[in-house]
C-alpha cells in the first residue's frame, strides 16, 4: 500500500499509474472522486457554495471507480464520465466541494472501502489524492508527498489541456493550479500537507520515468 500526495501539476497520478502497472498493483485515483462530485454538481446546477445542496447531492449520485492502472474508468449514474472530470469547468469546482467536510467523509469511507477489497483482491494498492498519508490510510507503510515549482506545475497543467484537445493558456493554466492549492492547504478538512512520516519527492527536474524510477525504488525498499 503506497500512498502519494502532493498538490496539483507534481506528475501525481501519471506516476501513481504507471507505479502500480510496474507493481502489478491496483491504483485508487481519489481526486477523480471529488471531480465526479464537481461535475455531478455542474451538470445538476448545485449552488457549489453551498455545502448542505452538496453534501445532499454526494449523497444522492452513484459513483464507481475503477481500480485497474490500465484502465481507470469512472462512471456517474452509470455514465462514463473518465474524460468529462478532466474539464477546466471541473477544474475551477472541484476544490470548493472538496472543501465540504461532510463530502468527504462521505467519500473518505468509499476509499477505504476500495481500497480494503485491492488489498484482499491484487493485494497492493498505490492511493493519489491529498490527504492519503494523513487521513486516508494513516499507517501506510509507505508514503510519499511529491512537489514541484510553481512554474513546472502549471506548464504540465496547460501540456495536459493541450494534450485534450484545448488551446495553450499558459495564465489560465497556472491561475487554476495555484487556486486551487491555496484552497486546498487552507481548508479547515483534511488541508493538502504532508504527513510527518511522509519522503519528499521534487520532481521539478525530472522526468516521467525518473520519477517512476525514483518512486520503484522506494517501494521495492519500503512498499
Ligand atoms: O488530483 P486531482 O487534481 O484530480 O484532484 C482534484 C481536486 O480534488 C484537488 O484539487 C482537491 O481539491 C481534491 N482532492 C482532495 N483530496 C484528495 C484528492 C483530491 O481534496 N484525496
Amino acid at each position: 500500500m503506497i500512498a502519494l500526495d502532493g498538490p496539483s501539476g507534481t506528475g501525481k497520478t501519471t506516476a501513481a499509474r504507471g507505479l502500480a502497472s510496474r507493481l502489478g498493483a491496483g491504483y485508487l485515483d481519489t481526486g477523480a472522486m471529488y471531480r465526479v462530485i464537481a461535475l455531478a454538481a455542474l451538470r445538476s446546477g448545485t449552488d457549489v457554495g453551498s455545502p448542505d445542496a452538496v453534501t445532499e447531492l454526494a449523497r444522492r449520485v452513484q459513483l464507481s471507480i475503477g481500480t485497474d492502472p490500465a484502465t481507470p474508468r469512472v462512471l456517474l449514474d452509470g455514465a462514463d464520465v473518465t474524460a468529462d472530470i478532466r474539464a477546466p469547468e471541473v477544474d475551477r469546482v472541484v476544490s470548493p466541494v472538496a472543501a465540504v467536510a461532510a463530502v468527504r467523509e462521505l467519500l473518505v469511507a468509499g476509499q477505504r472501502q476500495i481500497i480494503a477489497a485491492v488489498l484482499n483482491g491484487v493485494g497492493g494498492i498505490v492511493v493519489d489524492g491529498r490527504d492519503i498519508g494523513t487521513v486516508v490510510v494513516p499507517d501506510a507503510p509507505l508514503k510519499v508527498f511529491l512537489t514541484a515549482s510553481a512554474d513546472t506545475r502549471a506548464a504540465r497543467r496547460d501540456a495536459q489541456n493541450t494534450a485534450a484537445g484545448l488551446a495553450s493558456d499558459p495564465a489560465a493554466a497556472r491561475e487554476s493550479v495555484e487556486g486551487r492549492d491555496r484552497i486546498d492547504t487552507t481548508r479547515a478538512a483534511s488541508p493538502l500537507k504532508a504527513a510527518d512520516d511522509a519522503v519528499l519527492l521534487d520532481t521539478s527536474d525530472l522526468d516521467r520515468e525518473q520519477v517512476l524510477t525514483a518512486l520503484a525504488e522506494m517501494a521495492r525498499e519500503r512498499g
